[in-house]
């Protein structure tokens, strides 16, 4: 065991070690702060006292390529920095040979002094006190500038045994004048020299998470959003590699990802020198912050990291950190439940009778939660309407929701409800009432989308009222699930807190929900946003679970799991079983392989199951029975990804429990052609002279086989000569050591 936070004094060198990495920094004879070297590198190896010698040399220009460990406008002014700071008069009074250049846009940050703790707060994507607060080592450096009393204090947070590093920034204004932050980032971390691909998701809604890779060529490649939610065609988080040089399992993989579920900016940057730096921060082109007299601001988190073992080795990393670090634990236990939502079976057409029927056929298939979507609160009859009211509607539960709660929770189920609380419709008492509570720009149009409007979350009264409006239904009904949804991009974005509401408005939705959360500690709460649009380290930090996409066709989906699972663990990915013809984009697919699929995650139903005849109610029923029997492995699991759908032929997961005993294999074939032969696809990180049996829904026996045989020779079965291409197209496995 090494000491992960090292500060070597002589010569001002600070390495800090994971078990499989470093990551170092020096402060130079002025006070520089510079990057010395990040790499994946076993701990012992590394040597402190030569380190220094790696330095960069300052060739270009004065300071300009010098590997700044967070650039300030000010030391460089010719690529791109992390802060840009505009202060409105001088520090000092005007000297004789000084014009009055006024504002002073020039920041130069220098060494003042460090502390070594442990577990400081990430910024934003702070505990809300539920999660087990697993003590580990931060390093905090302050900075100061030359002239200013502006004060960066920057945060590295080690997790060695993952080898993961978090990195935020506080600032603080001891001047006597307010400070306007035009650029923020949380971290910039510079990547040795090297020609690298950055694999990001690039997607929409309906594919969110969908990836591409692509070569990081000389200037500057911005993944960005610009919204008050994470985003469907972008999310923040990637993972870099020298070019061609990367496997499932092997090659080095630098991953990272933001804590922040709003207006975020990766800024990817290649000097002319060659030299590779990421930036991560909000997206600056319509930001603005300023800082008041000894005010200070704490950022998101910037996690990242580096690996020698692939895509699924940073994948697995990021899982396992997730898990253990950032995701709430439930009051309910380590693993989600089954769901049902009614959503795509009764859409508006909202009614007692038939949210109790639905209830008792989803509690006899063996769905533990359940959850009514949309429609349930005052007027609510179309999306046109009552966005705001968040009261139950009298004339559809005339004694409010207890009746069916009551009947829910006799029936063995939670019981969860849908809200949006961010939004408006301007059809609403709420409105009507408070038409200058949303975003908006005075004497100019007021855009719509989906018929609503965005609240103001800048204005501390519309985030009290909200709150108290979600209280009064957790206090006065036994609800312990949210479904928060988000339904639309920002236009318009005036408020009262101006360009500030940008990260404030994800500041208060991130304060209503800590507070709920404390107040109510059996409440999970599921992030959705039209999908997958509010996925990410920071909303994570709070949802126990999110809604991935709302695209349902299990052939589609293939895809999107694929690329959620690079960053985002599947025992907080919900997917549903919906119906044969899939709503969203009219595709037939069949029970299996839709259930195959939803299997990879947190499982739900969303079929109108009222209308099934009863053997198709049993085979639910049935497989719904196998998930509960391998859920542990696939939420808790650790994840090999051993084929993915967009290199064609099949996507095909193993998940594996901590003691290596039992394993789930899940293939779906997403392009075959009569001819084209599947491999036996081989298994990873069984026990080699472990005998495992092999068995299907039916608890059928497929077969008996040594961990070593399944590892060396694959996995046996139908999925080769074509049988998929005809009536097989999916399967579910599980693996169990005899
Ligand atoms: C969004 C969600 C859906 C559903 C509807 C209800 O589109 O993604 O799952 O909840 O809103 O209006």
């Amino acid at each position: 065991m090494v000491d992960a936070i090292n500060f070597d004094a002589r010569s001002r060198l600070f390495v800090l070690r994971t078990d499989r990495s470093f990551y170092a920094m020096r402060v130079l004879a002025h006070g520089e702060l510079v990057h010395v070297g990040f790499g994946a590198v076993a701990a012992a190896t590394m040597a402190l006292d030569n380190l220094d010698q790696y330095e960069e040399p300052n060739y270009v220009w004065e300071n300009q390529g010098r590997r700044w460990e967070y650039p300030t406008f000010g030391d460089v002014t010719t690529h791109d920095v992390a802060l840009t700071t505009v202060f409105p008069q001088t520090a000092t009074a005007l000297r004789d040979d000084e014009a009055a250049h006024l504002p002073v846009r020039d920041l130069r940050l220098r060494y003042v002094s460090h502390e070594i703790s442990t577990d400081d707060e990430p910024g934003l994507a702070a505990q809300h006190g539920r999660s087990p607060v697993l003590p580990r080592p931060v390093l905090c450096i302050t900075l100061r500038d030359i002239g200013y009393a502006f004060i960066a204090r920057l945060y590295y947070r080690v997790t060695p045994e993952l080898d993961i590093f978090e990195r935020w920034v506080e600032l603080e204004n001891t001047t006597d004048m307010p400070v306007t932050l035009e650029a923020l980032a949380f971290a910039t971390v510079h990547l040795p020299t090297d020609r690298y691909e950055l694999r990001r998701s690039a997607g929409a809604w309906g594919r969110e998470f969908v990836g591409v890779t692509q070569e990081l060529h000389q200037g500057v490649t911005p993944l960005r959003q610009r919204g008050l939610n994470t985003g469907h065609n972008a999310n923040p988080c990637f993972l870099i590699h020298p070019k061609g040089q990367i496997g499932p399992e092997n090659g080095t993989a630098y991953f990272g990802m933001m804590a922040f579920s709003g207006n975020w900016c990766l800024r990817f940057e290649v000097l002319p020198t060659d030299a590779v730096r990421i930036h991560g921060g909000y997206e600056d082109s319509h930001f603005a912050m300023t800082l008041n007299p000894s005010q200070t601001h704490r950022t998101p988190a910037f996690i990242f990291g580096v690996g020698e073992d692939g895509t699924n080795g940073a994948s697995r990393r990021l899982h396992t950190w997730m898990h253990r670090y950032v995701l709430p634990q439930s009051a309910h236990g380590p693993l989600r439940p089954v769901l049902y939502n009614g959503w795509e079976s009764v859409y508006f057409d909202m009614s007692m009778e038939k949210q109790l029927q639905l209830a008792r056929t989803a509690a006899a298939m063996g769905v533990e939660l359940f959850c009514v979507d949309d429609g349930w609160f005052s007027g609510r009859r179309s999306e046109r309407a009552a966005l705001g009211d968040w009261t139950v509607d009298r004339s559809i539960f005339p004694q409010g929701l207890t009746p069916l709660i009551t009947e829910v929770r006799r029936l063995g189920m939670r019981f969860g409800l849908w809200v949006e609380p961010e939004m408006v419709n301007p059809d609403s008492d709420l409105y009507r009432t408070h038409p200058d509570w949303v975003l908006h720009f005075p004497g100019r149009p007021r855009t719509q989308m989906r018929h609503q409007l965005i609240l103001d979350f800048g204005r501390r009264d519309v985030v009290e009222a909200i709150y108290a409006m979600l209280d009064t239904l957790l206090a006065e009904n036994d609800i312990t699930f949210f479904k928060w949804d988000m339904n639309r991009y920002v236009t318009e974005a005036g408020s009262a807190v101006e360009e500030e509401i940008w990260y404030r408005h994800v500041q208060g939705v991130y304060g209503i929900m800590d507070r709920l959360l404390k107040k109510y500690p059996r409440l999970d709460i599921q992030s959705c946003s039209g999908g997958g649009g509010r996925v990410d380290a920071g909303i994570l930090n709070r949802c126990v679970q999110v809604w991935t996409s709302d695209n349902t066709d299990a052939m589609d989906r293939v895809y999107i799991q694929d690329g959620f699972s690079l960053f985002y663990p599947p025992g907080c990915m919900e997917s549903w079983v919906t119906h044969e013809r899939n709503h969203q984009t009219g595709r037939a697919v069949d029970l299996e392989v839709r259930f195959d699929v939803a299997m990879r995650g947190v499982l739900g139903i969303g079929t109108n199951i009222d209308a099934l005849p009863a053997e198709e109610l049993e085979n639910y029923r049935r497989k719904i029975a196998f998930y509960k029997r391998i859920r542990h492995i696939i939420q808790g699991g650790e994840l090999h990804r051993l084929a993915e759908a967009q290199n064609g032929g099949a996507s095909v997961w193993q998940s594996v429990s901590a003691d290596r005993r039992e394993s789930v294999y899940s293939v779906v074939v997403v392009q075959a052609m009569q001819g084209h032969h599947l491999p036996f696809y081989r298994l990873r990180n069984l026990i080699p002279d472990a005998i495992y049996r092999l068995t299907d829904e039916w608890d059928h026996e497929l077969g008996n086989f040594s961990g070593g045989q399944l590892m060396a020779l694959g996995m046996p079965g139908d999925q080769r000569h074509g049988h998929f291409t005809c009536s097989v197209r999916s399967r579910t496995v599980l693996l169990a050591a005899v």
